[in-house]
């Protein structure tokens, strides 16, 4: 069970694999600087931002911010899972595969990250085998009910949770994990010890439901939705935030999506059900939010998937609201969207059981625009010229972000709904154009511009101290393996994460094979962003700006241990024996402090 790549081979697999030429196979690169720049593969965009640094083996999208090493880009771009990408390198490098080596010592190394992902598949197993058993009969009699066929059901993973107190916990037990690794996936409840203090009571999340996993795009087992087989309330149990699981962060079938290959959009459902039904179907590329509407992160999760975005939310009022601020948060993300609108308020799944997957294709989706011109126009009596005038007021707005064509199009449409004259309604849609105008851009060409999506914001990034960016750029250094590395200490950075980092450039690994280290991609991309070479001419220049970075670090760590010092003898009461020294240190401190000035 513990088997792993032997180091030294991964080592070796890498030096073979240059991270130039491998992703030259997918990627024009020009040279230019230190690094290599090319158009990301991983966003849409014209101008190069995608850079390959070849002495540390790193790729890093300053647009999109993803970033790794070249098993990573692997990952990415074939969209495989590790071991299939590290197979498809050796096979281009000609290197045999290894034997795996079994290593119990890494198995309790194992990060409690991959014991709570442990646990998550394996209760995944456990319902899927249950759904099967006499236990998940009734769950079983649900799905199929719900007209689910065997394979769909296999293809998700469906599961079912018995009607029983304690039967996955039990069983997750008897397989290695503790109550307490449990009960923070959200699997298991622990229930108050009684008075006298007996053994630790505690019962199963999840009961008598039907078992939908969230799967992420890795192929990690990530939580869990439960659906009621019935009426009983509530109709679906989702897992709550855990260490693994962040909802605002994931959809629900990113891993069939992963697999899914040139798809020119993805289909954003509110439901497992409509997922699992629409894809019953036949159609592809369908993914739900988990609970919630659509966030930001989800929007750029979905931007790797495809370049457009259908929303397919329910046809009922929630739903249709819903469709507005997706649209929004869509667009602020500079991601096209299209509205499939479902008649006579049904959801997906309803929608293509009454109508086939013939009715679902002919189903029109209908372009932002036009989708929220409809809204609109619900929302004013147009039998009235008020409401004619303010209809198209409004209607401004939503056209004026468009091309010249698209707002010749509506313009005719506005023209036949509100009997105004085609001038009229192109001076208002102008009169917002030019409100809205940065003043940089000039007159001619400004319509042309306003075609381009707006440029996306960046991941949302944290702001920064002084310190800490002294800190990255520090490790950046070091990495390059060309200043001295007792120049700089462990106790030089304050997060783990950098510690960890500094721990490993030391120990001799090389910045490539510390990605390893990063839990999850937004890590990964962070330490990539750190470790790329930074821009320097010459080794004297490295050490300059190293000794820059660590007086920055070493001055802020001194003006807080100050801090701390005063703060702590101000709070004590003066006559205290421990003061004097106190205050002895506080002073030698100053006096360090005045020396780096
Ligand atoms: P819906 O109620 O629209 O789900 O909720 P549905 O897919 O049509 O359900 P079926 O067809 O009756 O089985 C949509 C999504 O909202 C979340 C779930 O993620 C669900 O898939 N939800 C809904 C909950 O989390 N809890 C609830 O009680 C209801
Ligand atoms: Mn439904």
């Amino acid at each position: 069970m513990a088997s792993r790549f032997p180091a030294p081979w991964l080592d070796d697999l890498r030096s073979r694999s240059d991270i130039v030429q491998v992703i030259s196979g997918y990627v024009e690169l020009k040279k230019s600087g230190r690094k290599y720049w090319g158009l990301c593969p991983f966003h849409g965009e014209k101008t190069a931002s995608f850079s390959v640094d070849a002495e540390q083996q790193l790729f890093y999208c300053f647009g999109c911010k993803t970033g790794g090493n070249v098993i990573t880009f692997i990952m990415e771009i074939e969209r495989c899972s590790y071991h299939e990408a590290v197979e498809l390198l050796a096979d281009r490098a000609h290197i045999p595969m290894p034997e795996m080596v079994n290593d119990d010592d890494w198995e309790r190394r194992r990060t409690r990250r991959e014991r709570l992902l442990g646990a998550n598949r394996e209760a995944a197993k456990f319902y899927h085998e249950m759904l099967f058993r006499p236990e998940g009969a009734a769950s079983l009699a649900y799905l199929r009910k719900r007209g689910l066929s065997d394979s769909v059901i296999r293809k998700f993973g469906l599961g079912a949770a018995p009607d029983q107190w304690t039967a996955l916990t039990d069983h997750l037990i008897s397989s290695g994990y503790t109550l307490d690794e449990l009960s923070s996936v959200g699997l298991t409840i622990l229930k108050p010890p009684d008075e006298k203090g007996g053994k630790q009571r505690y019962f199963d999340m999840f009961r008598n439901r039907a078992i939908f996993p969230i799967i992420d795009m890795y192929k990690n087992v990530i939580a869990f939705g439960g659906r009621s087989l019935g009426k009983e309330l509530p109709k679906y149990m989702n897992s709550s935030d855990t260490p693994v699981f962040n909802k605002r962060k994931g959809v629900y079938a990113a891993n069939l999506l992963r697999q899914q290959r040139h798809l020119d959009h993805v289909i954003l459902v509110e439901g497992y059900m409509d997922v699992v039904s629409l894809t019953q179907f036949g159609v592809d590329g369908v993914c739900a939010t988990l609970g919630t509407s659509l966030t930001n992160e989800q929007a750029r999760l979905l931007r790797r998937f495809a370049p457009e975005v259908y929303l397919g939310y329910d046809g009922d009022s929630a739903g249709q609201h819903a469709i507005l601020r997706g649209l929004d948060i869509l667009e602020a993300e500079g991601i096209p969207a299209k509205v499939l609108d479902f008649p006579d308020g049904l959801d997906p799944d309803e929608f293509i059981r009454r109508d086939g997957a013939e009715g679902f294709a002919k189903l029109p989706a209908l372009p932002a625009a036009a989708y929220r011109l409809r809204r609109l126009k619900e929302s004013f009596d147009l039998s009235q010229d008020e409401g004619k005038m303010n209809y198209v007021r409004k209607a401004a707005f939503v056209l004026a972000p468009l091309d010249p064509v698209g707002q010749e199009t509506y313009i005719k449409t506005l023209m036949l709904e509100t009997g105004f004259p085609y001038d009229a309604l192109r001076k208002q849609i102008d009169s917002v154009s030019k409100k809205d105008d940065n003043p940089s851009s000039g007159p001619s060409g400004d319509l042309q511009e306003k075609h381009t999506p707006r440029p996306s914001p960046r991941r949302s990034e944290p702001t920064v101290s002084p310190e800490e960016t002294a800190q990255e750029i520090l490790l950046g250094l070091l990495a390059t393996g060309q200043i001295p590395k007792d120049m700089v200490e462990e106790k030089d950075f304050e997060e783990d994460e950098l510690k960890s980092l500094y721990v490993a450039l030391v120990s001799g690994s090389s910045p490539a094979s510390l990605l390893d280290l990063a839990p999850d991609d937004e890590t990964r991309s962070r330490y990539s962003r750190i470790l790329m070479s930074p821009v320097a001419e010459s080794t004297d220049q490295m050490i300059s700006m190293a000794t820059q970075c660590l007086g920055r670090i070493r001055k802020a760590s001194c003006q807080k241990q100050y801090a701390a010092l005063m703060h702590q003898i101000q709070s004590m009461d003066p006559k205290d024996p421990a003061v004097p020294s106190l205050l002895r240190d506080a002073q030698e401190i100053q006096r360090k402090l005045d020396r780096m000035n």
